[in-house]
């Protein structure tokens, strides 16, 4: 069994692989749409709390428990928790922490793929010209594989296939690879940021387009940052906000874990923790807000904004935006955005691909090479019908399961189990140990009561989601005896297909009964494939755990 001793070649190489593990797509694409669909200045306060009161705990807890680990050579979830509990089964909940990854990393990396083909689009200049409505289409039949007339024949799936290959390659080099791909990375996209996003608050308050003579790129800032105190009350928001910190700080996922395990035993991690945080933070607060929504904005008015918000707008609005500056500052803002999302992708999805890699390298004796290559291939087959059926909407589901039920499920476990079965008393000291800050004391009773009362009630508020997202219209119907309606996006409904087999039962053309057929079809597929991935990481626990016990290295009772 190879022990390995790996560790980060730098502090500042931790840093920077760490924030480039948090910021990602979300930062930019994200971030900005929940903030838009959740009433702007609305959002931020319940934004902010969570951070405050779930995030950074969060990280505390990920952090310590992951070095915890590696000081016993554990840098994977399932042993990390095994050290730390000595409970036979609890290693069993650390199968998350390598399925999540594989789940998300197999959709994640398509979308990071769209920015590397569109960097080249933007540099052949094959959106000059061309209209709003011919941009949207541009995408529309891009990820229309098997149709698509973008340019090379299945040119989604070969930009995909590269993109996983270049991931592969980078995990193969090791952390090593990792740490030059943020510091590479890293500093490229603040530069891009910044740079848009100057452009973006100084687009001014009128004229910016002839179509929209009204647009007004402030009208986007105002939205965000007027703060507007009624929406603590709404539980929704509440959930969207906590939703996004999730997301945004990759937490939940087994992705820090992995990285703090190969921090040296003695060396601080509280301040790590912060300072990874706050760039993170730093990056999608006010980078991220000053990009899309104030030059859509600016072009477009904020009420168009309000219609369109979501995933689409990077892809499908910004390079036409980008056509009125002319021809060659579009083609460098487009290279500029679309390599900005494409180095925040790549240093999230090369986490994602470590803690597979690394159990790999831990039970199983493989090398970082090996291990990559299994990885690249278990994300391909879990990827290919999120590209052939993105349209049926594998792609959502795969971001509903993995990408939101799993992170809140494992946050939840984890929590209960560092604070009230690993112990806080204990859980502190690794916190605390080698820290270069004095972390706040109130952070004890927070961790130890707070954040897994927030984080049971964000499960339950998943599990039963009120229908329409209406807590208080619930609240009132529960009291009046009515019962407690259930949305469509609840766990409850969305297992049993409800909102689509409702949809079936009322539609009556053919057409459209084809689709929902369609869509049904797709979205049992991609459970099976969820499924199939976990029950397949549950067996390597199981066998791994059998190995330890003919090795007799096992530590648990
Ligand atoms: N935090 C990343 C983002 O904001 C996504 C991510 C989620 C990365 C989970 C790793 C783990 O896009």
């Amino acid at each position: 069994m190879t022990k390995t001793k790996e560790s980060w070649g730098s502090r500042i190489g931790l840093i920077l692989a760490m924030a480039g593990n948090a910021v990602g797509l979300g930062n930019f694409l994200r971030f900005p749409v929940q903030a838009v669909q959740n009433g702007g200045g609305a959002f931020i306060i319940p934004y902010l709390v969570c951070f405050l009161l779930m995030g950074i705990p969060l990280l505390f807890i990920e952090w310590s428990s992951g070095r915890y680990g590696g000081r016993f050579g554990n840098h994977s979830t399932p042993y990390i928790l095994d050290t730390m509990t000595k409970g036979r089964v609890l290693k069993y909940i650390g199968v998350f922490g390598i399925f999540t990854n594989i789940a998300v990393a197999a959709y994640y990396a398509y979308i990071e793929s769209w920015t590397m083909s569109y960097v080249v689009h933007s540099l052949k200049g094959t959106f000059s010209g061309m209209d709003q409505s011919q941009v949207a289409d541009f995408f529309l039949s891009y990820t229309d594989v098997l149709h698509s007339t973008t340019g090379i024949p299945f040119e989604a799936v070969i930009f995909y296939i590269l993109c996983l290959a270049i991931n592969v390659y980078v995990l193969s080099k090791g952390l090593g690879g990792v740490e030059k791909v943020a510091k590479i990375g890293m500093p490229l996209l603040i530069i891009f940021g910044v740079i848009l996003a100057v452009r973006g608050l100084t687009l001014g308050t009128s004229g910016a387009s002839e179509i929209f003579p009204d647009a007004n790129a402030w009208d986007g800032l105002n939205f965000l940052w007027t703060p507007q105190y009624e929406s603590i009350l709404d539980l929704k928001v509440w959930m969207a906000a906590a939703g996004q910190i999730f997301f945004t700080l990759s937490v939940g996922m087994g992705t820090v874990h992995c990285y703090a395990a190969y921090v040296k035993s003695k060396d601080d991690i509280a301040l790590n923790a912060v300072s990874a945080g706050f760039m993170n933070e730093f990056i999608e607060v006010v980078i991220g807000s000053s990009i899309v929504i104030p030059i859509a904005a600016g072009y477009l008015g904020m009420d168009w904004v309000m219609e369109n918000a979501g995933f689409g707008m990077a892809f499908q609005t910004m390079p036409y935006l980008f056509q009125q500056w002319g021809p060659v500052f579009a083609a460098i803002a487009g290279v500029m955005w679309f390599g900005l999302l494409f180095f925040s992708g790549i240093t999230s999805s090369l986490a994602m691909g470590t803690p597979c890699v690394s159990f790999m390298q831990d039970e199983f004796g493989w090398n970082r090479k090996k291990g990559a290559w299994a990885f690249g291939l278990v994300t391909l087959i879990m990827g290919l019908p999120t590209v052939f059926f993105f349209g049926e909407g594998v792609f959502d589901e795969y971001d509903y399961w993995a990408g939101t039920v799993s992170l809140v499920v494992f946050a939840m476990m984890e929590t209960i189990l560092f604070s009230w079965v690993f112990g806080l008393n204990k859980g502190w000291r690794e916190i605390t140990m080698g820290a270069d800050i004095k972390v706040p004391g109130i952070y004890r009773y927070i961790i130890k009561y707070i954040t897994p009362v927030i984080l049971i009630v964000v499960f339950l508020g998943t599990v039963f989601a009120p229908k329409a997202n209406d807590w208080s219209g619930n609240i009132r119907s529960l009291f009046s005896g009515n019962g407690w309606p259930l949305d469509n996006m609840s766990i409850i409904n969305k297992i049993t297909n409800v909102g689509l087999r409702q949809q079936l039962a009322d539609a009556t053309d053919p057409e459209q009964i084809r689709v929902l057929q369609d869509n049904l079809f797709a979205v049992n597929m991609a459970r099976g494939f969820l499924s199939a991935l976990l029950l397949f990481i549950l067996i390597l626990i199981y066998v791994s755990y059998k190995k330890r016990v003919r090795e007799g290295r096992v530590t648990s009772v």
